[in-house]
C-alpha cells in the first residue's frame, strides 16, 4: 500500500468512527534529527532485551498461541463502564465463548481520570464504581479480582507517548483525563517504571496494550495543543513515512515498557500488545518485545477495511510465530458489514484471522449479540486453525484478481489449514493442487463451517459466493516425505537482522525485509532468472535463526542474488559454529549436515550500505 494510502486510511478512520477534527492543510515536515550512533551502554542494554524477548527465552512463556477476548472499543469506544463489560464478561460464560477459548476481558481508552502531583494514575470512578476505595483513594484492582475470580484474565490500555488517542480523536467524549495540562498526561512518556508498576504490580493486569498516538498526534499544529490542553510532542511517528520520525526512538521506548512488564512480572506471563499501526517499522520488531502487534490502521466495519487490515498482516508470515503475533486488529463481527445480514462476510472475517493466526478479540456488546453471530464467534473448528500449537501464520501461495489461497501448516502431521478465498463481488471458482500444498494425491478434506467432509484425488476446487471464503483442514500423505520447505513452517524462523537499514522510506513503508516465497520488494523469487517456487527472500545484511531443535538431518538451498551484482557472502551459524561460508557473484549450492542442531542462522551479507535481494531458493529442512 502506498504510505499516502495508508495515512488516509489512517485520517478516514478516526474521523468516519468518532467525527473528529479533520486534517487542516499539508502535514508538517518534521524535523531533521541525524541518527546518533548508539552507546555501549544503548548497545549493550539492547542485547540483554533482545535476549530476554528472544524466542529461545522465558518471554515466549505466554501466548503461546494468539491472544482471545473481547475488547469494549468497537462497540463503545470511551463510552463503556464497569456494569457493560461486566455483562459482557458474564455473556461470554453463558454463551460459551469463554469455554471456546476467549480469555481475556479487556478494558480500552477512557479508564483514567488524571495524573496525581506524585505522577499515580486516578481512575475514573464514576466509570469504575468499584475502584472508589473506602479510604479516598483509587484502584482498578477491584475490577481485576473480579474478572479473575470469573476464570477470566483481565486487559488494560495505556499510552506510549504521555497523551492517549481519545484526547486527540474522541474529543467530544465525556470521558477524557481532566485537569491541568500535565495532570492530562496519562500516557507512560517519563513514567514507564510507575505505571507498569500500578497496572502490573498492585492491578494485577495481565494483559497491556500500549497505543502510540501521544508520538503521533501532538505536534504544535494541532487545536488540542494550540489551546494549551496538551503539549507539544515530536512527532516521533509520522503515520505512513517510517522515516520521518524516529523508528529507533520509537523501539526504545518499547524495549523499555518490556522491560518494566518484566521487572515487575518475572514469570513472563504478561501480554504486551503493541498498537502503533504498523507505523515506525513495529512489523518488522514489534516481536521483539511484544506478544503481538497492529499491522495496520484501525479496523472499521466494511469490507474493504478488513481485507487492507488482514493484507497488512498476512503478508509478514515470517515475523510470526508462538508469543509474538502481527495483530490486524480486532474482530468486526456484529458491525456494519459483519452484521447479522452478513454472514457470508462474518464467516470470510474469522476465517483470514485464523489462517493469520491473528489474535481474536471480539468487539461487539455480547448481550445484543444475535446467536448466528455468536455461533460465527465461537465455531470450534475456525477457532481450533486460529489456535494450533504450532503457530505457523498462513502463506499465501495463490492470489489472482479477486481470488487468493492461503495455506497454514498444523501441528498434527500431514495437517494443512488451507483458505481459498473470493475477495471481490462475483461468484468464484477456486482450485488449488495438493502438490502445492506439498501433500500427496487422495487427501481428505473437512469445511470448518459446515463439518461437511470430502476427498479430493489431486485438486481441491471450491465455487465461492461474493466475498465468501471456504476454510478447509486438509489431511494426506506428504508429497516429499521427511522434507519440509522453510518456508511452509514459519514459526521456526526469527528474524534476528532484517537487513532493512538501507531501505529507503518508500520501500520501506513496502518492503517485507524476510519474506516466505517471494522477494523483499514483493517481486517473485528467482534465482539466474528462472522462478522458484519455494524459499526465502531476504536482503544482504540479514540474519534469520531457524529453530531445528535437533529434528532434523540435512539442510539444502541454492542461495544467490536476485540481480547480477558483485560478490556476497553467505554464512551457515549452527548454535553459534560457522558450519558454511561461501562469497561469490553466483548461486552457491548448499547441502550441509545439521544433525543435533538447535539454532541454524542463515547470514547473507553484501557490502555495506548496498541494496541486494537475495534468494534461499528452495531452502529446506531434511529430516
Ligand atoms: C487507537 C487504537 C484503537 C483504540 C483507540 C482508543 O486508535 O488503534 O484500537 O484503542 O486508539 O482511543
Amino acid at each position: 500500500m502506498k504510505p499516502e494510502a495508508m495515512e488516509m486510511h489512517a485520517m478516514k478512520t478516526r474521523s468516519a468512527a468518532t467525527q473528529s477534527p479533520t486534517k487542516s492543510g499539508p502535514m508538517k515536515k518534521p524535523m531533521k534529527k541525524p541518527m546518533k550512533k548508539p552507546t555501549m551502554k544503548q548497545v549493550m542494554k539492547a542485547a540483554v532485551l533482545a535476549a530476554l524477548a528472544g524466542a529461545y527465552g522465558m518471554a515466549a512463556a505466554q501466548a503461546l498461541t494468539p491472544p482471545m477476548g473481547w475488547n469494549p472499543w468497537n462497540a463503545f469506544h470511551t463510552e463503556v463502564d464497569e456494569a457493560k463489560i461486566m455483562a459482557n464478561a458474564a455473556a461470554l460464560k453463558n454463551t460459551g465463548l469463554a469455554d471456546a477459548g476467549y480469555r481475556y476481558v479487556n478494558m480500552d481508552d477512557g479508564w483514567w481520570r488524571t495524573r496525581r502531583a506524585d505522577g499515580r494514575i486516578e481512575v475514573r470512578t464514576s466509570m469504575f464504581p468499584s475502584g472508589a476505595l473506602p479510604d479516598g483513594s483509587t484502584s482498578m484492582r477491584p475490577f481485576v479480582d473480579n474478572l479473575h475470580a470469573l476464570g477470566f484474565k483481565a486487559g488494560i490500555y495505556s499510552e506510549i507517548g504521555r497523551n492517549a488517542c481519545s484526547q486527540a480523536w474522541d474529543r467530544h467524549s465525556p470521558n477524557l483525563p481532566e485537569g491541568s495540562q500535565v495532570e492530562r498526561e496519562i500516557g507512560t512518556f517519563g513514567h514507564q517504571a510507575q505505571d507498569i508498576k500500578l497496572l502490573v504490580g498492585e492491578y494485577g493486569f495481565d494483559y497491556v496494550k500500549v497505543d502510540a498516538c501521544g508520538l503521533a498526534d501532538y505536534t504544535p499544529d494541532k487545536a488540542w495543543v494550540r489551546d494549551g490542553t496538551h503539549r507539544a510532542f515530536g512527532p516521533w511517528i509520522v503515520r505512513g513515512k517510517p522515516d520521518a520520525a524516529s523508528s529507533a526512538r520509537v523501539e526504545e521506548l518499547y524495549a523499555d515498557l518490556r522491560k518494566e512488564i518484566d521487572t515487575v512480572r518475572p514469570n513472563g506471563d504478561v501480554v504486551l500488545s503493541i498498537c502503533a499501526w504498523g507505523e515506525a517499522r513495529v512489523n518488522n520488531w514489534g516481536g521483539k518485545y511484544g506478544q503481538s502487534w497492529r499491522t495496520s490502521p484501525d479496523i472499521t466495519p466494511d469490507w474493504k477495511s478488513m481485507l487492507l487490515n488482514f493484507d497488512s498482516a498476512i503478508g509478514r508470515p515470517l515475523f510470526a510465530g508462538p508469543g509474538r503475533w502481527n495483530d490486524p486488529d480486532m474482530l468486526e463481527l456484529g458491525h456494519g458489514e459483519f452484521d447479522e445480514r452478513h454472514l457470508v462476510e462474518a464467516r470470510a472475517h474469522l476465517s483470514l484471522w485464523a489462517i493469520a493466526a491473528a489474535p481474536l478479540m471480539i468487539g461487539a456488546d455480547l448481550t445484543k449479540m444475535p446467536q448466528s453471530l455468536i455461533d460465527i464467534a465461537g465455531n470450534r473448528a475456525v477457532i481450533a486453525i486460529d489456535q494450533d500449537p504450532a503457530g505457523h501464520q498462513g502463506v499465501t501461495i495463490a492470489r489472482t484478481g479477486d481470488t487468493q489461497v492461503v495455506v497454514r501448516t498444523l501441528a498434527a502431521s500431514g495437517q494443512k489449514a488451507v483458505a481459498l478465498i473470493n475477495r471481490g463481488g462475483q461468484k468464484r471458482r477456486v482450485s488449488v493442487p495438493l502438490a502445492t500444498l506439498q501433500l500427496a494425491t487422495n487427501a481428505t478434506t473437512r469445511d470448518a463451517w459446515t463439518g461437511k467432509e470430502s476427498t479430493v484425488d489431486r485438486m481441491i476446487t471450491v465455487d465461492l459466493a461474493p466475498r465468501e471464503t471456504a476454510l478447509l483442514t486438509v489431511r494426506g500423505a506428504a508429497l516429499r516425505p521427511g522434507r519440509v520447505y522453510v518456508s511452509e513452517v514459519p514459526a521456526r524462523v526469527r528474524v534476528l537482522e532484517d537487513g532493512s537499514a538501507v531501505l529507503t522510506t518508500a520501500q520501506a513503508a513496502k518492503w517485507v525485509p524476510v519474506q516466505a516465497n517471494a522477494a523483499p520488494s514483493g517481486k517473485p523469487l528467482t534465482l539466474e532468472g528462472r522462478a522458484v517456487a519455494e524459499g526465502l527472500g531476504v536482503l544482504a545484511g540479514s540474519r534469520v535463526a531457524l529453530r531445528l531443535d535437533g529434528e532434523f538431518r540435512r539442510f539444502q538451498s541454492r542461495t544467490g542474488a536476485l540481480a547480477r551484482g558483485g560478490a556476497l557472502t553467505y554464512k551457515l551459524v549452527a548454535d553459534g559454529k560457522v558450519l558454511f561460508e561461501q562469497t561469490s557473484a553466483k548461486p552457491v549450492a548448499i547441502d550441509v549436515d545439521v544433525a543435533g542442531v538447535k539454532t541454524l542462522e542463515l547470514v547473507t551479507q553484501g557490502p555495506a550500505g548496498k541494496l541486494a535481494e537475495v534468494a534461499w531458493a528452495g531452502a529446506e529442512l531434511v529430516q
